[in-house]
């Protein structure tokens, strides 16, 4: 079932994304070579909590893991595409690094994702997040009443194709709000006028990531999800409302 969500219930997931906001810029401004992904969660915490929220991923316990998750952010690294974890492991120049965070506040979560280079970059590297950045804001532009869930996706996919870059298969954005993660999946792929309708109410975590390589992923043993090639990923994410005037972002 997809939630039809009220403009006070909206408002309320805005409330917590604007926190998830500004603890994804307060991580940034701090990530640096040699900076170490605990000291990143540790400042991601805190803000959440000072601001009267709850780190929405601690304790949580994403769909088929066997354990909860154990920290605040996740923290992805080069092939790592998701679910990485923040370990003492201190920053490399070159590094493409992903950090995704939620927040509960009141009831609500939100969810949102940045990926950045550190120290000196590539071409490559550079082209693969400038297409991830831009794979959110093409889909973002189909988020409006009456288009179909494929036209994000096919936007996405197609953004990819514009920089020669592909789609990381099996990987999904979601519904969000009373839960982290509601239906439907929002698919990173997809065709233009499939899938269902979308309707003013509904709130999505988009969260396109692609990547250099072929596209297949495998889970290691940290439960984290890698590339299977080895090649580079990138990922950015938004919660978003689907107003009657179009997207509405609630977690900038
Ligand atoms: N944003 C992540 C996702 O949509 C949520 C990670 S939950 C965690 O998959 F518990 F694994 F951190
Ligand atoms: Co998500």
């Amino acid at each position: 079932m997809v939630r039809i969500y009220t403009p006070e219930e909206i408002d309320k997931i805005a409330r917590s994304g604007a926190i998830l906001a500004r603890a994804l810029a307060a991580v940034k401004e701090k990530i640096a070579i040699g900076v170490t992904l605990k000291q990143l969660d540790d400042i991601a915490r805190e803000f959440i909590r000072k601001e009267g929220g709850e780190p929405a991923f601690l304790n949580y316990q994403p769909h088929g893991a066997e354990h909860p998750y154990m920290a605040s952010i996740c923290a992805s690294i080069n092939e790592v595409i998701v679910h990485g974890f923040p370990t003492e492991y201190k920053l490399k120049s070159g590094d493409i690094l992903k950090i995704d965070c939620g927040v509960l506040l009141d009831g609500m979560y939100s969810d949102s994702a940045f990926t950045i280079i550190v120290g000196k970059s590539t071409v490559k590297a550079q082209n693969l997040v400038k297409a991830t950045h831009k794979a959110l804001e093409e889909a973002i532009k189909e988020i409006k009443p009456g288009n179909h869930i494929g036209d994000i996706g096919c936007a996405v996919e197609k953004t990819a194709k514009r920089y020669g870059v592909h789609v990381v298969q099996g990987l999904t954005g979601h519904g969000v709000g009373y839960g982290l993660h509601e239906d439907p999946y929002v698919y990173n792929y997809g065709n233009k006028g499939e899938g269902i309708v979308l309707k003013a109410g509904m709130v999505f975590a988009v969260e396109p990531m692609l990547c250099t390589g072929r596209g297949q992923v495998r889970q290691l043993r940290d439960e984290s999800w890698a590339m299977e090639d080895g090649g580079l990923s990138a990922q950015f994410e938004h919660t978003i409302a689907i107003t009657e005037k179009g997207a509405r972002v609630l977690t900038k």
